[in-house]
């Protein structure tokens, strides 16, 4: 039996100086492109680079820098960033993405003029397709033949192969982390009302459990936040946003001290919340002017909140920032509004800003009142609402959850209704789903289908559909088997 396997475990940390090198080699790669080459910045941070890159080449007889699933490798360490590391390299990423590039190898002697040539050559790369051969022709013209570039296309990690009995234990387990979480949530919610202290112990242990889940195995706890229309939604909305941000920083390799900032954050997102009044937060109709007054004192009084009844370390300082942060939006058109000074959101903000609209549009309780698709709340959130989220992240998160996310349903070309259970990474279009029935009703017992398998390649997803049209309530189907 296959146990699914993490990309990044039992890989060794990249060290503080090897971090440096990445970080600066990205610095470069985009500072070559805006100043010329004898800009003494430019030259000043070179040759700092080539001091460090010497050390590390000697050290580690050569220097390759690569991109695999969204993860940095230093040689064969993984890269964990900070916030400013991150959102430098992101945007490299992007690019490197739409280029074709998956790394850089340093193999044999490079002189600090040759790497100088090597920034000015990246500075004017095209986007190179289906091959790099002519790239590596031009490097060669160039003289640069110790130096090659990596194709993203060799960097592709296949899905590990996990049996539908490993998968069951996984969804079985998923849902007991799951609930516990929201179980968590609730009692939160209830004695911050009673101004009591919030339990940190029992919320880390909790948030400890989702991340040891989303690691192996994210695709059973995210079918689980395609369950939309539990009774308290509040309880499942910070559980659902949790999970959502836990699987965006896992993506971006951030260490483990740092998940955990990132999901207890995510938990106490809304905490203000429980501060106004009841009808409100389940006002069935759309909110009048006033509404919208009270509504907009949540990250204010969720901050207050998390100060006082929260012994006050890292974890109390960046639940704060970000219960205060996550309504601002990248071009502040948000709330509460800055008067003073327009720092922009952190990361933990930017993860939480962009999970929670995705899951208040699919979920259409609070702010809207209709329920929208996942791929058509996409859609909304890279063309209409761009401005608003950072694109990075929000392309992360949607590569993430996929075209078909886990827990929604979807009609097959065989005329068949069936339920996404995980996304095939090699081949996004072939989900592993669980057929529940057809056009003519449900069945007495679904059945697992691997879409990218032989067997069912007979059968492709037309397209998602609505569970209500068809009468089909999937907590049936995520909850009972
Ligand atoms: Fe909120
Ligand atoms: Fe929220």
């Amino acid at each position: 039996m296959n146990e699914p396997t993490n990309l990044t475990e039992n890989i060794k940390p990249a060290a503080r100086n090897e971090i440096k090198l990445l970080y600066d080699f990205f610095g470069l790669f985009k500072t070559a492109r805006i100043v010329s080459e004898n800009n003494a910045t430019y030259v000043g941070k070179l040759v700092n680079f080539f001091k460090l890159f010497q050390v590390l080449k000697e050290e580690q007889d050569g220097i390759t820098f690569k991109i695999i699933s969204d993860h940095f490798f230093l040689n064969d360490k993984l890269v964990h960033f900070d916030d400013k590391g991150l959102s430098g390299a992101g945007g490299v990423v992007s690019e490197w993405k739409i280029l074709g590039i998956g790394g850089v190898r340093f193999a044999g002697e490079i002189t600090l003029d040759e790497l100088g040539k090597f920034f000015r050559f990246m500075a004017e790369i095209k986007p190179v397709g289906e091959n790099l051969d002519t790239v590596h022709e031009d490097l060669k013209t160039h003289g640069l033949a110790n130096i090659e570039i990596l194709s993203s296309r060799d960097m592709e990690v296949p899905t590990p192969e996990v049996s539908e009995e490993t998968r069951q234990r996984f969804r079985k387990m998923a849902r007991v982390t799951f609930f516990r979480a929201m179980s968590v949530v609730e009692e939160t919610l209830v004695d911050t009302v009673r101004d009591k202290d919030i339990n940190i112990a029992k919320t880390k242990r909790v948030v400890h459990g989702l991340i040891d889940h989303v690691t192996r195995d994210a695709s059973s706890l995210l079918e689980l936040t395609a369950i939309k229309d539990f009774d308290d939604y509040t309880y499942a909305h910070s559980t659902n946003v949790c999970v959502y941000a836990l699987t965006v920083g896992v993506r971006l390799s951030l260490d483990r001290p740092r998940l955990s900032q990132l999901g207890m954050t995510a938990l106490f997102h809304d905490l203000g919340k429980i501060k106004l009044p009841a009808d409100l937060i389940r006002k069935p109709e759309a909110f009048d002017e006033d509404d919208w007054v009270q509504m907009q004192l949540h990250p204010m009084l969720g901050a207050k909140t998390i100060l006082r009844n929260l012994k006050f370390d890292a974890h109390a300082a960046r639940a704060a920032r970000g219960a205060m942060e996550h309504h601002i939006n990248r071009d502040f058109t948000g709330y509460p509004q800055l008067r003073l000074e327009k720092r922009p959101p952190n990361l933990f903000s930017k993860i939480i800003t962009i999970v929670d609209a995705f899951d208040a549009l699919t979920s259409g309780r609070v702010y809207i009142k209709k329920r929208i698709e996942p791929d058509e709340v996409f859609k909304k959130m890279r063309f209409q609402m761009q401005v608003k989220f950072d694109p990075f992240l929000l392309k992360l998160f949607n590569d993430i959850i996929g075209i078909y996310p886990s827990g929604s349903l979807v009609l097959l070309s065989s005329n068949e209704i069936a339920m996404i259970l995980t996304n095939n990474e090699t081949d996004k279009a072939r989900p592993l789903v669980k057929i529940i029935g057809n056009r003519d009703g449900l069945f007495a017992r679904p059945s697992w289908a691997d879409l990218a398998s032989e067997e069912h390649r007979h059968r492709r997803v037309i397209r998602i559909i609505d569970p209500e049209r068809y009468n089909i309530d999937i907590k049936d189907f995520i909850l009972k088997d």
